[in-house]
C-alpha cells in the first residue's frame, strides 16, 4: 500500500498537465487596464489577475495588426514565416477569402490535442477559413488544433451592426423604404398591364423593374453586403447565425466559454477565448452602457473585465483555480483616432508612442500580459524584461508535456523559468518588428546594462506634423507613404519609453555600436527566413462566393441561434 502511494506521487507531480485558459482581448489597449495604471477605468477582474499572479510590463505583440499578431501567437513564429504577412492585404477582410493559416503550420492547439487536451476556441478567429471549396474548411480552427469551435471565423466589423455607419444610421432605413415604395409600384405596374387597366408597353415594365432592381443592389452592396457575408457564427463546421445578431453576441460568446470549462472539467483542457471585445463596433449589452467613465469605449472595457470575472468564477465553483493557468493579453495595441460622429471608438496606449497599425512604434505592439497559476507562479510579481505574445506557444506546450516542433525556427520562447523567477532575465535579447512584410523597427534588450535599445529603420509618416496618426486611414501603410532611417531612429526605451528622444552620435556615445550591433542581429534574423506562399495577396484576400459559409443553399443563407426568452443572457 505504502509502495503504490509512493509510486503515485513520483509519477504524477502535482503540476502535470494544468488546464490552460488563455484570453486574448481585441484592440484592448495598455493604457485601459487598471493595474496598468488606469485609475478611471474599472478593471477589477483583469487587476485580480495581476495581483494573484505575474503582471508583464514589457510584453510585444508580433504585429499591430490582428490576422498576422493572431497567426504569430498560435504558432510561436513571425507571421512572416507562415506567410500571414504582406504588402497586399495586411489583414483579412473577407469570411470567404482563401487566404490563412497554412495547414502545415502547427498551433499549440494541436500538439496539446496529440498530449490528451481537450481544445476549445471560443471567440474570434481571423486566420482563414477555407481555401478552395466551401466545405474544406483547410485554416478552420478544427483543422488546427481545437476540437470545438464556437465564434467568428472572421473579425467583428463595423458592418456588423448598422448603428456606427452613415450608411446604417441615416441612409439605411431610407433606402429600405424606398426600395419597397419601388417594388410596390413595380407591382402595381406589372398587375395593371397584366389585367389591361394600364396602357404602358412591356418596354416601361422592364424599364421600370430594371431600375428597381440596380436601387436594390445600390441598397444591398453598401449596407447588406458586408454584414450578410461577414459577420457569421459558427458552431464547429456549421454555421449558426448569419448575419449575427450583435445584441446577442457577447452573451453567446460568454456562456459557451463557461459551458466549454464545465463539460471539460475533469482536464486537462485549454480554452483559448478569444474576445469580440474590444473591437469596434463595441457591442454592450444594456447593463453596461453608460456605466463607465469613458463613453461607449469605457462601457465595453468594462463589460469585458466583467466577462474575463466570470471565467475565474467558474474556475472558482469548479475548484480549477489552482491547476489552471490563466493568462490575459491583447492582440495588439489599442486603435488611436477612430471616432465617428464624435464618439471616441479607440482605446489608450498610456504612455506609449502609435498605436494599432502604426509601423513599430510601441503603442501598437506593447500590451498588457498577465499569467495567474496559483501555488506555482508568484503572486503579484511585475516582470519588465521583453517577453512576446509568441512565447505562449513553447510555454503551454511545453506545460501540456509536448515538445515544440523541431523542423522549423519557433521564435517563442518557453516562458516557465522566468515567471517562476527561476531565471532572472527574458531569453530575447532582440525581437524585430513587422508591418506588413516589412521590418520596421528592432529591439535590443543589453542584458549587462539593462538599456533597451530600439531602432526604427522605417517609419509611417504621420499627418499633419506633430499629430500622431496617418492622414488617409487609421491604419497607416507599410511601404508607401513612408520615411526610410538611415542611420535608423534610435531610442532608449529604459529611459525614453515614449520614444520621444531620438538619439544621435553626439548624445549617445554608443550609438553607432549599438546600431551595428542592433544590424547585425536583424541580418542573421533575415537569414532564417525562406520564401513561403503569400497567404494575404490580393488573390487570397478577395471574396470568393464558392468559398462562402452558408447555412443554406448559397446565396440564400439566414438563420439564428434560438435563445429561449427564459434563457439569461
Ligand atoms: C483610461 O482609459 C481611458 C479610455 O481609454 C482613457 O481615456 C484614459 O486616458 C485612461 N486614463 C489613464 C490615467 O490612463
Amino acid at each position: 500500500m505504502v509502495f503504490l502511494c509512493l509510486c503515485v506521487q513520483t509519477t504524477m507531480p502535482i503540476h502535470t498537465k494544468p488546464n490552460i485558459v488563455l484570453i486574448l482581448a481585441d484592440d484592448l489597449g495598455i493604457g485601459d487596464v487598471g493595474c496598468y495604471g488606469n485609475d478611471t477605468l474599472r478593471t477589477p477582474n483583469i487587476d485580480r489577475l495581476s495581483r494573484e499572479g505575474v503582471r508583464l510590463t514589457q510584453h510585444i505583440s508580433a504585429a499591430s495588426l490582428c490576422t498576422p499578431s493572431r497567426a504569430a501567437f498560435l504558432t510561436g513564429r513571425y507571421p512572416i514565416r507562415s506567410g500571414m504577412a504582406s504588402d497586399e492585404s495586411r489583414v483579412l477582410l473577407w469570411t470567404a477569402a482563401s487566404g490563412g493559416l497554412p495547414a502545415n503550420e502547427t498551433t499549440f492547439g494541436k500538439i496539446l490535442q496529440q498530449q490528451g487536451y481537450t481544445t476549445g476556441l471560443v471567440g474570434k478567429w481571423h486566420v482563414g477559413v477555407s481555401c478552395d471549396t466551401r466545405n474544406d474548411h483547410c485554416h478552420h480552427p478544427l483543422n488546427h488544433g481545437f476540437h470545438y469551435f464556437y465564434g467568428t471565423p472572421l473579425t467583428l466589423v463595423l458592418d456588423c451592426e448598422n448603428k456606427h455607419t452613415e450608411i446604417g444610421r441615416r441612409q439605411m432605413p431610407t433606402y429600405w423604404f424606398y426600395t419597397r415604395i419601388l417594388a410596390f409600384l413595380l407591382l402595381l405596374v406589372t398587375l395593371g398591364k397584366v389585367s389591361g387597366y394600364l396602357r404602358v408597353s412591356w418596354r416601361v415594365v422592364s424599364i421600370l423593374g430594371l431600375g428597381v432592381f440596380l436601387f436594390f443592389i445600390s441598397w444591398y452592396s453598401s449596407y447588406g453586403f458586408i454584414r450578410h457575408w461577414d459577420c457569421i457564427l459558427m458552431r464547429n463546421h456549421e454555421v449558426r447565425e448569419q448575419s449575427m445578431v450583435l445584441e446577442k453576441t457577447p452573451s453567446l460568446i460568454r456562456r459557451e466559454a463557461i459551458a466549454f470549462i464545465e463539460r471539460n472539467k475533469q482536464g486537462p483542457f485549454l480554452l483559448f477565448l478569444s474576445l469580440l471585445q474590444v473591437h469596434t463596433p463595441l457591442t454592450t449589452s444594456k447593463n453596461f452602457l453608460g456605466r463607465s467613465r469613458h463613453g461607449l469605449y469605457g462601457d465595453n472595457v468594462e463589460e469585458m473585465d466583467w466577462i474575463v470575472g466570470k471565467i475565474l468564477d467558474t474556475l472558482d465553483q469548479e475548484g480549477l483555480t489552482n491547476n489552471t493557468l490563466v493568462y490575459f493579453a491583447s492582440d495588439h495595441g489599442a486603435v488611436l483616432g477612430f471616432r465617428i460622429d464624435g464618439i471616441t471608438l479607440g482605446g489608450w496606449n498610456g504612455i506609449y508612442k502609435g498605436g494599432k497599425g502604426m509601423g513599430g512604434w510601441e503603442g501598437g505592439i506593447r500590451v498588457p500580459g498577465i499569467f495567474r497559476w496559483p501555488g506555482v507562479l508568484p503572486a503579484g510579481r511585475v516582470i519588465d524584461g521583453p517577453t512576446s505574445l509568441m512565447d505562449i506557444f513553447p510555454t503551454v506546450v511545453q506545460l501540456g508535456g509536448g515538445q515544440v516542433p523541431q523542423d522549423r525556427v519557433i521564435d517563442g520562447r518557453d516562458l516557465m523559468p522566468l515567471l517562476r523567477g527561476q531565471v532572472s532575465h527574458s531569453e530575447h535579447e532582440f525581437l524585430f518588428h513587422y508591418c506588413g512584410s516589412q521590418l520596421h523597427a528592432a529591439r535590443w534588450y543589453q542584458r549587462e546594462s539593462g538599456r533597451l535599445w530600439k531602432a526604427h529603420f522605417v517609419t509611417p509618416v504621420f499627418h499633419p506634423e506633430g499629430h500622431v496618426g496617418c492622414a488617409r486611414s487609421v491604419l497607416c501603410p507599410c511601404h508607401k507613404d513612408v520615411t526610410h532611417h538611415d542611420p535608423p531612429l534610435l531610442f532608449d526605451l529604459s529611459r525614453d519609453p515614449s520614444e520621444a528622444m531620438p538619439l544621435s552620435p553626439s548624445s549617445e556615445p554608443s550609438f553607432y555600436a549599438v546600431v551595428s550591433h542592433i544590424k547585425e542581429a536583424t541580418r542573421e534574423h533575415q537569414r532564417t527566413l525562406t520564401p513561403v506562399p503569400r497567404q494575404l495577396s490580393g488573390f487570397n484576400t478577395v471574396w470568393k462566393p464558392w468559398l462562402q459559409p452558408c447555412c443554406g443553399v448559397f446565396p440564400f443563407c439566414w438563420c439564428q441561434e434560438n435563445v429561449h426568452p427564459r434563457d439569461e443572457l
